[in-house]
């Protein structure tokens, strides 16, 4: 089956699908993007998804490439040619094409849309063995808060984990705090049972995922403050999980090494990460 990519416009072969060279995406990393699950055919949390999207292109001072109901329906329809059923649709837009300058073109360029879908396995509320997460000293620039396509720290960061074997990188900042993972957040569980997650400001990417796993642990009544949490204490924490898009609630059970608690995945994970599946199911945080 042919696999479609939406680029400005147009549904083309995923293989041939391409963009001009002088795209300021390409060539400045000048432009941002959503990343949406797809589970049973629906995508889940789509409007804060694109509330996002929304901020991010007017932080950057970047208009809307087709209006919000266009978008919809090209995700929609990306969707429906792929037959997208579990998985995730891509979404990035650029200032568009340009002759190269630093500063904003003059004249007026029509930002770029490109859509992509992939395919991932059905997520099941099981949480496996858990992951481990490498430390790395949190080298991005002051708009963590933007979903910018300018990744390369997350991606070195992310590199190095993986060569050390660890799933994913966890941030950490000149006082010693982890402000998030490299393309996830970050929370701990303290022995008293007191969910953590460092507060959402410039310095990392409000999470949609932690968004909603804020309102489900409300819903359960489970204490959750948000604060900056150091490297040293997460290492002695009773759990530690990981939130995204893609890897929902993930266990973690090893930090640069040691294991978290008993080193097996925690009985709050377990439970978030099923509450979540749940949601992803219904759309409904509330049990
Ligand atoms: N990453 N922090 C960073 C730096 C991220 O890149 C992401 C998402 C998150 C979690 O946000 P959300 O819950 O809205 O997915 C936190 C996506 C999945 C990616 O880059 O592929």
């Amino acid at each position: 089956m042919a696999r479609y990519a939406y680029v400005n416009g147009r549904y083309v072969d995923h293989r041939e699908a391409s963009v001009h060279i002088e795209d300021r995406g390409y060539q400045l990393a000048d432009g941002v993007y959503e990343v949406v699950g797809v589970r049973g055919g629906k995508l889940i949390d789509e409007g804060p998804h694109i509330d996002r999207l929304d901020r991010s292109l007017r932080e950057l001072r970047i208009g809307w490439p087709v209006s919000r109901n266009t978008l919809g329906f090209i995700i929609r329809e990306l969707m429906r040619r792929n037959r997208l059923h579990d998985g995730l649709v891509y979404m990035q837009v650029t200032r568009g094409v340009a002759r190269r300058d630093h500063a904003f073109p003059t004249t007026p360029v029509k930002p770029a849309l490109v859509l992509t879908t992939k395919n991932t396995k059905h997520i099941v509320a099981d949480t496996g063995p858990g992951v481990a997460v490498k430390s790395q000293p949190d080298i991005r620039w002051g708009r963590c808060d933007i979903k910018t396509v300018a990744l390369l720290p997350n991606v070195l960061a992310k590199q190095a984990a993986r060569e050390s074997g660890a799933y994913e990188a966890w941030l950490v900042d000149g006082k010693g705090c982890v402000t998030e993972g490299a393309s996830t957040n970050a929370w701990i569980v303290t022995g008293e049972g007191e969910l953590v997650t460092r507060q959402t400001d410039n310095g990392i990417l409000a999470g949609i995922t932690r968004h909603t796993l804020r309102s489900i642990c409300d819903s359960l009544q489970l204490k959750l403050v948000e604060r900056p949490f150091t490297l040293a204490e997460a290492k002695k924490a009773k759990e530690a999980f990981i939130t995204s898009a893609t890897s929902f609630v993930t266990p973690v059970v090893k930090i640069d090494g040691d294991p978290v608690g008993d080193g097996k995945v925690g009985d709050m994970a377990r439970r978030l990460r099923e509450e979540y599946v749940r949601f992803s199911e219904t759309g409904e945080a509330v049990t």
